[in-house]
């Protein structure tokens, strides 16, 4: 047996590194034995002079090393040797990680998609408690017990969201301490070292009242979503029994008023109140993924809105809507078409920025049917306060954001739908569906979209001829 060691079980990089090595010498996988530092190693396995092996290059997908990247980070004492067996797999067979029925692809995607989970909780459960630290200054002090090794892996999430602040998170493996400029690694604590309750957790309290709609409560899915383990470190757990018990009861008296089911609060009066509010929104998983929601821009009251399906990449870290690819090629189509975005209030159907992390990059998620329904109410909320005449609705999305169903854009675009508040929708396909396009059809679908374009622009101008014949 040959020894392969990593000095941290979740360092990802001294696995690939010992990987590699022991691929260069031919090492098969059932003669490598693998320990992880934590003390857990195979009794067989002992250090032992290196065979002579086939020196060859090693290869590997970029989806494996993904998978990997995560899968290390489990607590299984058997990944360590799963994921070598599949690397020295893949020098044969390359396109492994394509057979959906193989054990070994099997078992790697269910321990880097549990590993995911588990950083998702993190980034959504993790509640900092304010306490004044020794210099008098305020620190958010959070306990969280993750079930893998995520910690350091998720460092960076939190140093991105919250940099301007000082924070500790305290976890039974390592606690991690934000000073606002520098990241350090203390050692393992204990519940008790975080603080029990201050003055924040009232706020957390009443706003978790406030969102805890009965009419979305279904137990099994809230378990699901928040496994009960997490409950004990969240403060606004407590009042879980209690609402589960008379979610009943306020449903019921909900639909005997005749509430909106989905207004459980005040709409805003001003879209600075919206974007306050969707800020603070976690009405859907989306909203807990820890991205900064991105709020419409554009006039006040504006004739035209323009609908997206929800901000990208390059808009959550700018803050603002159609500012990527997409929304170049959005520019430039208006312009063309005569229409003047400046004077569009330009909007998405969901706020949050849905995705699927890959490395260092984040890869777009189309939010399911459910996650747009939720968000409507917000969408509602900016066409109430904006007031359009005209609506284009970009993509299956942006349309059933404001239709409440999902259309065949194909079938019903550059169509005038009436909408009850007295407005019009105008139905295209989405930019980022030509983006993805090439040859003859990128050519044919950028024509059509110009063509319902050009169409928007014929409605806009009857509107302003209308307007200046009433004035
Ligand atoms: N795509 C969208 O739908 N909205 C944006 O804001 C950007 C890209």
């Amino acid at each position: 047996m040959i020894a392969a060691e990593l000095a941290e079980p979740d360092d990802f990089e001294a696995w690939r590194d010992e990987a590699r090595r022991l691929i260069m010498q031919g090492v098969a996988p059932e003669d490598a034995a693998w320990s992880d530092g934590t003390g857990a190693m195979d009794l067989f396995a002992g250090p032992s002079p290196v065979q002579s092996g086939s020196w060859r290059e090693v290869r590997a997908s970029l989806a494996f090393m993904d998978l990997a990247r995560s899968a290390v980070l489990h607590v299984d004492p058997a990944r360590l040797g799963l994921l070598y067996r599949i690397l020295w797999r893949l020098q044969d067979r390359p396109r492994l990680l394509d057979d959906a029925a193989d054990r070994d692809v099997v078992a790697l995607e269910r321990l880097a998609k549990q590993v995911r989970r588990d950083i998702h909780k993190m980034r959504a459960f993790v509640r900092f408690r304010a306490v004044t630290d020794e210099d008098g200054g305020e620190r958010y002090v959070a306990w969280f017990e993750p079930e893998h090794r995520i910690e350091r892996a998720n460092a960076a999430f939190f140093v991105n969201r919250f940099a301007s602040q000082r924070w500790s998170i305290l976890t039974p493996r390592l606690s991690l301490h934000w000073d606002g400029a520098a990241l350090f690694e203390g050692p393992a604590a204990a519940r008790g070292d975080a603080p029990a309750e201050d003055a924040i957790e009232d706020l957390w309290l009443g706003y978790y009242r406030s969102i805890f709609n009965p009419a979305r409560l279904k137990v099994g899915m809230m378990v699901k979503e928040m496994p009960r383990r997490y409950w004990k470190n969240l403060p606004e757990a407590s009042q879980i029994p209690d609402l589960i018990a008379s979610a009943h009861k306020r449903e019921t008296a909900m639909i005997d008023t005749g509430t909106d089911l989905f207004a459980q609060e005040p709409a805003p009066l001003s879209l600075g109140g919206v974007a306050e509010g969707i800020a603070r929104c976690r009405r859907c998983p989306i909203g807990c993924n820890g991205t900064r929601a991105v709020m419409g821009e554009g006039p006040e009251l504006a004739e035209l809105m323009i609908v997206g399906e929800q901000p990208g990449d390059s808009e959550e870290r700018e803050h603002r809507p159609f500012v990527g690819p997409a929304g170049q090629l959005l520019d430039r189509a208006l312009g063309e078409a005569g229409i003047d975005r400046s004077r569009a209030f330009v909007t998405n159907a969901v706020k949050h920025f849905k995705f699927a992390p890959r490395g260092k990059r984040r890869l777009h998620q189309t939010p399911t049917a459910n996650e747009i329904d939720m968000c409507r109410w917000w969408l509602d909320t900016e066409r109430a306060l904006v007031k359009p005449k005209v609506i284009l609705a970009l993509g299956a999305t942006g349309a059933r954001g404001l239709l409440g169903r999902t259309p065949a854009i194909g079938r019903e675009r550059g169509q005038a739908i009436a909408m009850a508040d007295g407005s019009t929708v105008w139905l295209t396909a989405h930019p980022s569906y030509l983006l993805r396009l090439e040859g003859d059809a990128r050519e044919r679908e950028h024509a059509r979209f110009a063509e319902d374009l050009a169409g928007l622009a014929r409605i806009l101008a009857t509107i302003t001829i209308e307007a200046t014949h009433r004035s």
